[in-house]
C-alpha cells in the first residue's frame, strides 16, 4: 500500500490516500419529520484538499454548525454523498462513525472541559481513547506548552480564564494530531492576542503536517490564515474563493454587516 506519512500517518485502517480530505456531493439535510420536516442544506457540493485551511462564514441560521457536525459524523446525512479521510459516511452504522470520529479533532465555540479534572486531565482522556497511558501526562503537557498553558497544566477550568479554557479544549482537540480538525468559531472566546495565537497554531498544523482544517468564524481579523474561504447563506454554499478573491469582491461594509452577524 502506498502510504505517505504525512497524510497517512493517524488514519486508520487499510484505505488508499486520495488528495481529498472531504468530499462532499449533493447533500441535503433535513431536521424535523413529517410535516415539520425543514432543510436546512440544499446540495452541498464542497471539496477539502489535504493540508489546507478553509474558512466558513455566513449569517446566523445559515447551516454552519449542521455541516460541520455532518462533516464530524456527529449527525448523519440523509441524501447525497459525504466522503471524510476516504470514508463515505452517508448511511454509516453508528460504530464506524465513531471509527470516524477518533480521526476528526473537534473545537467547538463552548470548550466543554470537565469541570472537577485539571488541565492536564482534560487533555489526557484524549490520549487514552488512543490507549496510550504511559505517555498520557507528557503528551499533555507538551501540548498544553506549545498553547502557552505551560504554567497551567494542573488548573482546574474554574481558575482558568475563557480564554485560557478555550486552549486547554483546542490541546484537546489537537493532541492525537488528528489530519481533519473542526473548529466551530474557536476564537469567539479568546482576546485580540490569544485569538491570532491560535489561528496561527492552526496554521503552522495545516502546513508542516498536512492537516486539513474546516473553521466556521465570524472573526474577519483572522481570515488571512484561510486558504480558501466559503460562505453559506440559506443552507446554500454561495461562494467560494481564495482570500484574494474574497477580499477584492466585497465591500468592506457590506461584508461586516452581512458575512459576520453573530
Ligand atoms: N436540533 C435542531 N432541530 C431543529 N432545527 C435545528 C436544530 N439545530 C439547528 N436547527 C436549525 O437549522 C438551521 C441551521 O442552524 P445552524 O447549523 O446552527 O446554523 P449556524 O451555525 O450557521 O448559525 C437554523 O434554522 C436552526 O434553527
Ligand atoms: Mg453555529
Amino acid at each position: 500500500m502506498a502510504t505517505s506519512p504525512s497524510s497517512q500517518a493517524s488514519v486508520s485502517g487499510t484505505v488508499m490516500a486520495t488528495s481529498q480530505a472531504v468530499q462532499i456531493r449533493n447533500l441535503n439535510y433535513f431536521f424535523g419529520l413529517g410535516d415539520l420536516t425543514k432543510q436546512v442544506l440544499f446540495d452541498i457540493n464542497l471539496d477539502l484538499p489535504r493540508g489546507q485551511i478553509v474558512i466558513m462564514t455566513g449569517p446566523s441560521g445559515s447551516g454552519k454548525t449542521t455541516l460541520l457536525t455532518l462533516v464530524g459524523a456527529l449527525r448523519t446525512a440523509h441524501e447525497g454523498s459525504l466522503q471524510v479521510l476516504d470514508q463515505e459516511i452517508v448511511g454509516l452504522g453508528s460504530r464506524k462513525l465513531v471509527g470516524i470520529r477518533r480521526n476528526i479533532g473537534f473545537i467547538f465555540q463552548a470548550h466543554n472541559l470537565f469541570e472537577s479534572l485539571t488541565a492536564s486531565q482534560n487533555v489526557e482522556m484524549a490520549v487514552e481513547l488512543k490507549g496510550e497511558f504511559q505517555t498520557k501526562r507528557s503528551q499533555a503537557v507538551e501540548i498544553l506548552e506549545k498553547l502557552g498553558l505551560g504554567d497551567r497544566v494542573d488548573y482546574k477550568p474554574d481558575s482558568l480564564s475563557g480564554g485560557q479554557k478555550q486552549r486547554v479544549a483546542i490541546a484537546r482537540a489537537l493532541v492525537n494530531q488528528p489530519p481533519l480538525i473542526l473548529a466551530d468559531e474557536p476564537t469567539a472566546a479568546l482576546d485580540k492576542k490569544s485569538g491570532r495565537d491560535v489561528v496561527t497554531l492552526m496554521q503552522k498544523l495545516a502546513k508542516e503536517e498536512n492537516r486539513t482544517i474546516l473553521m466556521v468564524t465570524h472573526d474577519n481579523r483572522i481570515l488571512d490564515v484561510a486558504d480558501r474561504i466559503i460562505n453559506l447563506v440559506d443552507g446554500r454554499l454561495e461562494s467560494d474563493e481564495t482570500l484574494e478573491t474574497f477580499v477584492e469582491t466585497h465591500d468592506p461594509k457590506t461584508l461586516d454587516r452581512r458575512m459576520f452577524i453573530m
